[in-house]
């Protein structure tokens, strides 16, 4: 089980150079489509200025990037600066290259002032860190009034065949497939986060407690997943 911010990051930083290949493996590529939708609904638009939250290997921001053009520009934040490199890498290689500012941060104590960004993402973020109420006032804190942010995470079905087949898929797909690269226990923590994981409602009133004006979350892919859409006054 996880107890604090440093075995987070240890994870994390070895599950690094399999984390990409993996996704798309464990999703059957779906999170592609999940995290599309997440880009829609934080409604960033040609030169804003948006975070991506817990950035990791930097998909989102690397959607944003394309999404707020060569007037905008995306801070990319994580506190694992191995797949923080590998964002790096991956930003390097596009053409035109995005302006993406890679930071080796905290989401719980954002480097940025009061007010800064026009919009944002986060996926597969909220679930990991170790305070998650104290993470929504942070993101509450850096978004200017009126912007938005989607958050993107696991949720579990209210169906009880939808929690069986999650927890199946789980057990016997994601485990060991981690499993033949050496990485049982790095994925196997998956489960018991969910568990852990406040569901849609909770997430919107923990957001409303946060400041956040406006709290929608809406359950995709047969309620396996969720988005948070969160709007600053
Ligand atoms: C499951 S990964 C998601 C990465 C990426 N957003 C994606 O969707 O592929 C979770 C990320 O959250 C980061 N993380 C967890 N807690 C954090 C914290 N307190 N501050 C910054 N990053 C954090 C981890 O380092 C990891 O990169």
């Amino acid at each position: 089980m996880m107890t604090s911010d440093s075995q987070v990051r240890a994870i994390f930083d070895r599950i690094a150079p399999v984390y990409d290949q993996l996704n798309d493996w464990l999703s059957l590529g779906q999170h592609r489509v999940w995290k599309q939708m997440t880009l829609k609904w934080c409604e960033a638009k040609a030169g804003d200025v948006c975070l991506d939250l817990c950035c990791g290997s930097g998909d989102m921001a690397l959607l944003l990037g394309r999404q707020v053009g060569a007037s905008g520009r995306v801070y990319g934040v994580d506190f694992a600066p191995q797949l923080l490199a590998i964002a790096q890498e991956r930003c390097d290689r596009q053409y035109p290259k995005p302006d993406i500012c890679w930071v080796e941060a905290d989401a719980l104590n954002l480097p940025f002032t009061d007010n800064f960004f026009d919009a944002a993402t986060m996926s597969y973020g909220l679930r990991n860190v170790m305070d998650i109420p104290g993470c929504l006032q942070e993101l509450h804190r850096v978004l200017k009034p009126g912007a938005s942010a989607a958050i993107l995470d696991f949720h579990r079905p209210s169906q009880p065949y939808g929690r069986a087949f999650q927890q199946w898929y789980l057990d016997n797909i994601v485990v060991p497939v981690a499993q033949q690269l050496g990485l049982r226990e790095e994925y196997a923590y998956i489960a018991p986060s969910l568990e852990r994981f406040p569901n849609g409602l909770r997430q919107v009133t923990l957001a409303r407690l946060a400041g956040f004006a406006i709290a929608t979350h809406y359950p995709i892919a047969s309620g396996m997943m969720g988005v948070l859409v969160v709007t600053k006054a």
